[in-house]
């Protein structure tokens, strides 16, 4: 048996299509990249931006006609659109068989036998007050020296934007004991760099009683013998705490990268929003940060064109990219996610004055990405080399603690997963090139 699986949007989608290969692959599936051979098709969507509805029914355009040719091929789509649809969905997409929401992963295999047997469509969207599939644990790939370990679910803000928390549920954090098991098992099998993975890490544990803290979760975590890197996303700027900011100077492990979220640099924009600080506040906790590491790399998501954003409004996040010199941004057109607040604000800006702000906006990050890399030139960093270098050419690749890739020739004594110490000679479009010290 085959499984095929298409995986949309973000991180947490891809660790989660990583556990359901996983749940397959227990049972005797193997993954395939070819979508004809497959018995079981997956589709793990997103619905946070852009016009999720059409990839997805497209993507089913394309797959539900092989069952012509494959009659006991099984289709399901799984996250965050198919939380939102439901048996809509199975009603809107005949021969389709299978909808499960973003609770209800651990239930997969279950429901292909069921529609195996049974022939008839399924769909199971309810939450759960602990989100199933958080203790599924895929095993890392052959070689993997990253893996990703989500240790929180869903999100209690409700940013006046944002689907995800009707789609995602509410904060819920896994057991901190059995987060650790998984870093002590992941270290054990090579593991060198975990990315712990939330949609508010930094929130982590605060909804359950007795729980230990982000950071106590983090310290823990910091002494398991294996682990050289911890990295974490995504953050909320209101819960970065002066503990955490701390950590980070506190904790050597813990890279001096972090992902903050800024969304947009006018307090009128922020404030309807519902994102719960100012311009102000956030830049001092940059600057705290900055104080506490000197020299971590920050990036950041911004929304251009949000209801009521004047040109005024929009000057203030670019001031803020100028402020802030972030390494990379995560820039978007706001779209209307329908259910949320911001689905009935007025004053909507147009998709052509859209469209002309994320240029700029891009295109003066663009600059500033590239003179954050030429700053680099001359530096010795540490790299945790990743593989053998895209380019090939006998190159590796790795990372920066600041996770800026670098490429260098390979001397024959480095492997993969070892950290060694480089200098940068050059700044390329997008990543650094090194050479290894003695
Ligand atoms: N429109 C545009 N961008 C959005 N994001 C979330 N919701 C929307 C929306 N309705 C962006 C935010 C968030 C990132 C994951 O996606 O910048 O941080
Ligand atoms: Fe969405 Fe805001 Fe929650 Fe992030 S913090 S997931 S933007 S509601």
């Amino acid at each position: 048996m085959k499984i095929f699986i298409e995986t949309y949007g973000c991180q947490m989608n891809v660790s989660d299509s990583g556990k359901i290969v996983y749940l397959f692959a227990r049972q005797g599936y193997q993954l395939t990249d070819v979508s004809r051979d497959a018995d079981l098709i997956v589709i793990n969507t997103c619905s946070v931006r852009e016009k999720p509805e059409l990839k997805i029914f497209s993507a089913l355009g394309r797959y539900i006609p092989l069952k012509r040719q494959r009659p006991e091929l099984v289709i399901a789509v799984g996250g965050c659109v198919a939380q939102q649809w439901g048996e809509r969905l199975l009603k809107r997409c005949p021969g389709l068989d299978i909808v499960f929401g973003t609770h209800q992963l651990d239930r997969l295999p279950e429901l292909v036998d069921k529609v195996r047997i049974s022939r008839r469509a399924v769909s199971l969207t309810g939450f759960k007050e602990s989100p199933g599939g958080l203790e599924v644990m895929a095993a890392p790939a052959q070689g993997a020296i990253s893996a990703m370990v989500t240790i929180m679910q869903g999100c209690n803000n409700f940013c006046s934007y944002c689907i995800v928390p009707y789609v995602r549920g509410r904060e819920y954090s896994r057991p901190s004991a059995a987060i650790i098991e998984e870093v002590t098992i992941l270290a054990r099998a090579g593991i060198k760099e975990v990315m712990f993975l939330g949609q508010n890490v930094n929130s982590y544990g605060l909804q359950e009683k007795d729980e230990i803290s982000f950071v106590e979760l983090l310290t823990l975590v910091h002494e398991i013998p294996g682990i050289e890197r911890i990295r974490f996303t995504t953050s909320h700027p209101k819960d970065m705490s002066e503990t955490l900011i701390a950590a980070f100077a506190e904790l050597p492990k813990l890279s001096p990268y972090l992902h903050l979220p800024l969304q947009a640099g006018s307090d009128d924009v922020l404030s309807r929003m519902g994102r719960g600080y100012t311009a102000a506040a956030y830049l001092e906790k940059v600057e705290k940060l900055r104080r506490a590491v000197p020299g971590i790399a920050l990036t950041t998501d911004i929304i251009v064109g949000f209801p009521g954003e004047t040109e005024a409004d929009f000057a203030k996040t670019l001031e803020m990219l100028e402020r802030v010199r972030y390494d990379q941004i995560y820039s978007f057109k706001y779209s209307i996610r329908p259910g949320t607040r911001a689905a009935k604000f007025e004053d909507l800006v147009s998709d052509e004055e859209k469209r002309e702000r994320l240029a700029r906006c891009q295109g003066r990050q663009d600059e500033i990405s590239q003179e954050i890399l030429e700053a680099q030139v001359g530096a010795v960093s540490e790299v945790l080399v990743t593989g053998p270098s895209k380019r090939g050419a006998g190159e590796f690749s790795g990372r920066t603690g600041e996770n800026r890739i670098v490429n260098f020739p390979a001397p024959a004594a480095i492997k993969v997963g070892e950290i060694c110490r480089v200098r940068i000679v050059a700044a390329l479009k997008h990543s650094l090139k090194g050479e290894v010290l003695a």
